[in-house]
């Protein structure tokens, strides 16, 4: 295919238009790609029609709006992460940079072992890096004393792994509020937001069910709800839809989408799948530790997406999908 693929860079300027989140169709200033355009805590939704409670909107009003709307959610600037020491090292990730803005949902694709989930935990704190500088919000994470930073993970980020790592002992319900009642948020409230939020996702139905009492892709969305309840100001899943047969890899994707659009979260997430990169709005592709191009959705469809994503990792691997 060689001489048919276009620089995606090229592309993506090209596209002129940005879909995403409530900006759809919508033209931006280059500065501001992701940047939706309404604010994040001005949201109306649905009662909920299984608990009667008023849905999710006052759960996520408790969160000022932070500086312009134009600034990045996250600002990750040269960072490097080395593994092992003298003749055992590993160069997991080298000078990696990329902004994401607030409202944005972005994908990291990659083949195995090219530092995508080694980025994640850099980029959640999970790891430290070895150089280079994090900031969420403006604050940088890579210079932050562990008390802060264990408050700071709990309150700004959410997480999505492959597996749900859902607490066997709890309810759904007492799972999604953990990190409520962690934060010592009132019960009533507490209860609100875990209302809302699993109306938002459907999964209001499993609820009162533990963990071996739910299908994988129930797990996965009540994670997802866990991870979207705090109101994060981003939220990472690391191949959130690797253990999920096709039909609960798409709802569970379909749940992500609508935290996006409709909750406004902004969401990083690791995949391998062409598919699951193709439900959001840019994809970076990593490659040996570095960022090989990105991809905008730019105004074309799913289906377009999906064949331009398939366009660069037929490119990158040189054998088709199967290379990622
Ligand atoms: N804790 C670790 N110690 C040493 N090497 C690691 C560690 N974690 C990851 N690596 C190495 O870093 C590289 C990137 O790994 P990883 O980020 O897990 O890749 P991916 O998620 O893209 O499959 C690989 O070569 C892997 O072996
Ligand atoms: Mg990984």
């Amino acid at each position: 295919m060689g001489n048919t693929i276009v620089d995606p860079r090229d592309r993506a300027s090209a596209g002129g238009v940005y879909v995403g989140g409530a900006a759809a169709g919508t033209p931006v200033p280059p500065a501001a790609p992701g940047a939706p355009s309404q604010p994040r805590v001005h949201m109306t939704l649905p009662t909920s029609p299984h608990t009667g409670a008023s849905a999710a909107a006052p759960a996520f009003a408790h969160r000022a709006p932070q500086g312009p709307a134009q600034a990045p959610v996250l600002d990750v600037r040269h960072v490097e992460k080395v593994y092992g020491a003298r003749n055992n090292v590993t160069r997991a990730l080298a000078d990696v940079s990329f902004t994401v803005m607030r409202g944005e949902f972005v994908g990291i694709m990659g083949a195995s072992g090219s530092g995508k989930s080694t980025l994640l935990n850099c980029v959640s704190t999970i790891d430290a890096v070895t150089s280079g500088n994090v900031f969420v919000n403006g604050a940088d994470v890579t210079a932050m004393k562990s008390s802060k930073l264990t408050r700071f993970r709990c309150e700004q980020l959410g997480f999505i792994f492959q597996d749900s790592n859902l607490l066997d002992t709890l309810t759904a319900r007492e799972n999604i509020a953990l990190p409520l009642t962690i934060s010592r948020v009132p019960a009533a409230e507490t209860l609100k937001r875990v209302e809302g939020v699993a109306a938002r996702l459907s999964i209001t139905e499993v609820l009162d069910k533990y963990p071996y009492q739910m299908s994988g892709g129930q797990q996965q969305r009540v994670a997802a709800a866990r991870a979207l309840v705090t109101d994060p100001a981003i939220i990472m899943a690391d191949e959130p839809t690797g253990a999920l047969d096709s039909k609960n890899a798409r709802l569970l994707l379909e749940c992500f989408q609508t935290m996006n659009r409709e909750l406004s979260a902004t969401v990083l997430m690791v995949t391998h799948d062409s598919f699951a990169a193709s439900y959001t709005h840019r994809v970076l592709f990593i490659r040996d530790g570095r960022i090989f191009t990105e991809l905008r959705r730019g105004a074309s469809s799913r289906q377009e997406f999906f064949n331009r994503i398939m366009e660069v990792v037929a490119m990158m691997g040189g054998e088709g999908s199967d290379a990622l």
